[in-house]
């Protein structure tokens, strides 16, 4: 159960499956369902990257859990959970925008102590384990040194239901006039890592699942990035913020004025 062990079958397991996507991307991608909105896509590939992941790590730690967002729960004895989102940023995966990610996080005892983020298309691996720091393809990374909203490049997500994403755009017309921008991405994991090596100064968006988080919020955290949620929550599907250390509660404090209950 050493988090170092444990990374290292991570990011075996998550290159060999980032390796597979973009190799089935050369073909023809569809929609192979939707799932709670019209707009919430899986294709074939989604489906295929996560049962190669289950299968590589289960046959590694046959005793593990296993929640991935596309297949059923594994439940373990071991203590062990990997956490998977087998492609995140799938609308971008469908039309060929090269940003989407393989993201795997593990968790021992509720805890996540190791995680990975591969970029697929560019080959960046984001990776960090609980007290021993964040990298990128192998460096240590550092959040920026932004304290001020007016140098703030923010990233943000906009959810599959219409109804909260009208929210999120009145949030986003709240926030808009005083930081230097706005970025969307598209990969959840990806805004995370970007915050993790200053590529954003911070992040948010409500409505994340475990599987988009879990890996991205470590390797924030572990590259000095303050994470959580609103009013000293911590990180849920209610709400992730990841920001600069200078930043985070002025950021934090604009966010909740936006609308606390719904932003
Ligand atoms: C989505 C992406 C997107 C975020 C959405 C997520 P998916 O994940 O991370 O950036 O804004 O909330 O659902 O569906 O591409 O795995
Ligand atoms: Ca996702
Ligand atoms: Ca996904």
């Amino acid at each position: 159960m050493n988090p170092q062990d444990l990374l290292k079958l991570a990011v075996t397991v998550a290159e060999e499956a980032a390796a597979l996507i973009v190799e089935r991307r050369r073909g023809t991608i569809t929609v192979a369902d939707t799932k709670s909105t019209i707009t919430d896509v899986v294709t074939a590939v989604d489906r295929e990257s996560e049962e190669l992941i289950r299968a590589r790590v289960l046959q590694a730690r046959p005793d593990d859990s296993f929640l991935g967002e596309e297949g059923d729960d594994v439940v373990g004895t071991s203590g062990v959970r990997w956490v998977v989102d087998p492609i995140d940023g799938t609308v971008n995966y469908l039309y060929d925008h090269p940003t989407y990610a393989v993201s795997i996080a593990v968790e021992v005892d509720g805890t996540t102590v190791a995680g990975v983020v591969v970029d697929a298309p560019k080959g960046e691996v984001f990776t960090a384990t609980l007290g021993g720091g964040a990298f990128l393809d192998g460096k240590p990374i550092q959040a920026s040194n932004c304290s001020e909203l007016p140098q703030a490049l923010v990233g943000t997500g906009f959810g599959y239901d219409p109804v909260r994403r009208q929210v999120q755009a009145e949030v986003v017309a709240h926030l808009i006039a005083k930081i230097r921008d706005i970025r969307r991405i598209g990969v959840g994991a990806i805004d995370l890592c970007y915050v993790a090596c200053g590529r954003l100064d911070a992040v948010y968006e409500r409505g994340l699942n475990p599987w988009d988080y879990g890996a991205g919020a470590l390797i924030a955290s572990e590259a000095g990035a303050r994470v959580g949620g609103l009013h000293g929550e911590p990180v849920s599907p209610e709400m992730s913020i990841a920001a600069a250390p200078e930043l985070f509660d002025t950021f934090h404090d604009l966010l909740a004025e936006a609308d606390p209950l719904r932003a």
